[in-house]
């Protein structure tokens, strides 16, 4: 498996820090493509769980490169605070490589995410207001701002007055926000450009040496399929290319450079922010009624489904086989991983979402119209839980209960892709390969 790329096939939040910290080892480069800061996840550290926004897992690794290739939006005050946390904790960030060709998300993008957000009121997308959006809007409309612009100063100050002179009139005139003055975006924005310079290249050469010499990539996706900008729940997602295809435009590599593409599937389905969600448990305070409302609170309380970027509680409902039908098919999955199987263990029954329902028609795929996806009704089958049985020492296939094989066995038959990794918790040595 010389590259690998590793996305989540639901809405993010699948486990796919945990997955890649289990087989990152085995790459030697380990590269973010797209997103930003937006993304989370933890990494355990000894005794210690950190938290990672920016920087690749492969950080964790002496051996590994971590590269932030040219796809992904940098916010460099982040990178800097990560970085110096990192080598406090005795980890370092030498070998770190970032994308010339990257966009630095800038501090009027983060104003304008809040301020676009309470513009659109109950229509909000929930974004996380780290100038996300914003900053790939600029990038598409071809007046943004990139690393290797903060490599030269007269360059950096004619670019931010540039952007200055469309940006300070949205933020006083439309929105009622405070200006900036290009002064004060260089004094905080270049000591960042020094302290991140060495680390800047040409990522895509890099990565194509790298490949011509033999070595092993790893392309570890953020967010997930139903985010991605043109394959998800428009407009309630991302503004970045979550998919697979975003590796080879997120990074400089050639679509033929990928081997294998392994998919994280949660055991049930999660999302934040607003946006459908066909098999959603509503909580109680979000109106949820009866039985759906307590097993929604007890996916959330048993998978402690909190945001790391965000701390906000997750939307919690059961598996959707439409949706892992569809990412099976738009990221080309030649492999699964389930994670957080163990959380069923707490259900006497589970409910797999095998087909949607909406105005007397049945949807077997995913619905090409929006509205069609916002009404849609889940058609259920339900499988046998299996009686409490705890999960999370099994480390073998075969130790898995009979009901627990059937329940992946089912979703495999569903989504017509291979299971090759599953997840019995939040442990590295809590997980059977199959194949891996
Ligand atoms: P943005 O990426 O901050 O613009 O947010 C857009 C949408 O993507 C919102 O619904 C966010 O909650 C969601 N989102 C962004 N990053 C993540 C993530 O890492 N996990 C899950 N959802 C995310």
């Amino acid at each position: 498996m010389p590259s690998t790329v590793l996305v989540g096939a639901q809405w993010g939040d699948e486990g796919k820090g945990k997955i890649t910290d289990l087989i990152a080892s085995d790459y030697d480069y380990v590269v973010r493509f797209q997103g930003g800061n937006n993304a989370g996840h933890t990494v355990v550290h000894g005794s210690k769980k950190l938290a990672l926004h920016l920087m690749p897992s492969g950080v964790m690794y002496e051996h590994a490169v971590p590269v932030i290739g040219n796809g992904v939006v940098v916010d460099p005050g982040v990178l800097v605070k990560e970085m110096a946390m990192l080598e406090a904790e005795g980890i370092s960030c030498k070998n770190l490589q970032i994308s010339c060709d990257a966009h630095v998300i800038m501090p009027y993008h983060k104003d304008l995410d809040g301020a676009d957000e309470k513009r659109l009121g109950t229509n909000q997308i929930g974004t996380t207001k780290r100038g996300i959006g914003p900053c790939y809007q600029d990038k598409m409309g071809r007046k943004g701002i990139r690393i290797q612009d903060l490599l030269d100063e007269s360059i950096f100050r004619l670019k931010v007055e540039t952007a200055l002179s469309q940006k300070n009139p949205i933020l006083e005139k439309i929105y009622g926000l405070h200006s900036y003055s290009v002064e004060e975006i260089c004094e905080e924005y270049l000591p960042y450009a020094r302290i991140l310079k060495p680390y800047m290249t040409e990522t895509a050469q890099l990565l194509n040496n790298a490949l011509r010499g033999g070595k092993k990539i790893l392309f570890e996706g953020a967010q997930g399929t139903l985010l991605d900008i043109d394959h998800g729940t428009y407009p309630y997602v991302t503004s970045s290319s979550c998919c697979a295809g975003g590796a080879a435009t997120g990074s400089g590599i050639g679509p033929t450079a990928i081997d294998r593409v392994l998919g994280i599937e949660k055991a049930y389905v999660t999302r934040v922010g607003g946006g459908p969600f066909p098999t959603e448990l509503k909580f109680a305070e979000e109106g949820g009624e009866g039985q759906d409302a307590i097993d929604g609170e007890t996916l959330c309380q048993e998978g402690y489904e909190y945001g790391v970027t965000t701390g906000r509680k997750r939307r919690c409902g059961w598996f959707d086989a439409v949706i892992a039908r569809y990412a099976a098919e738009v990221n080309g999955l030649t492999d699964v991983a389930m994670t957080k199987l163990d959380v069923l263990s707490a259900f006497d029954k589970i409910k797999i979402c095998v087909a949607y329902e909406c105005e007397g028609k049945r949807y077997d795929y995913f619905p090409m119209q929006q509205s069609v996806l916002f009404h849609a009704k889940p058609i259920y089958e339900e499988l046998p839980g299996w009686e409490g049985q705890d999960i999370t020492g099994c480390r073998s296939y075969d130790e898995l209960p009979e009901n627990t094989r059937a329940y992946i066995e089912y979703i495999e038959e569903l989504s017509g892709v291979k299971t090759s990794i599953v997840s019995v918790g939040p442990d590295r040595d809590q997980t059977i390969l199959r194949g891996w």
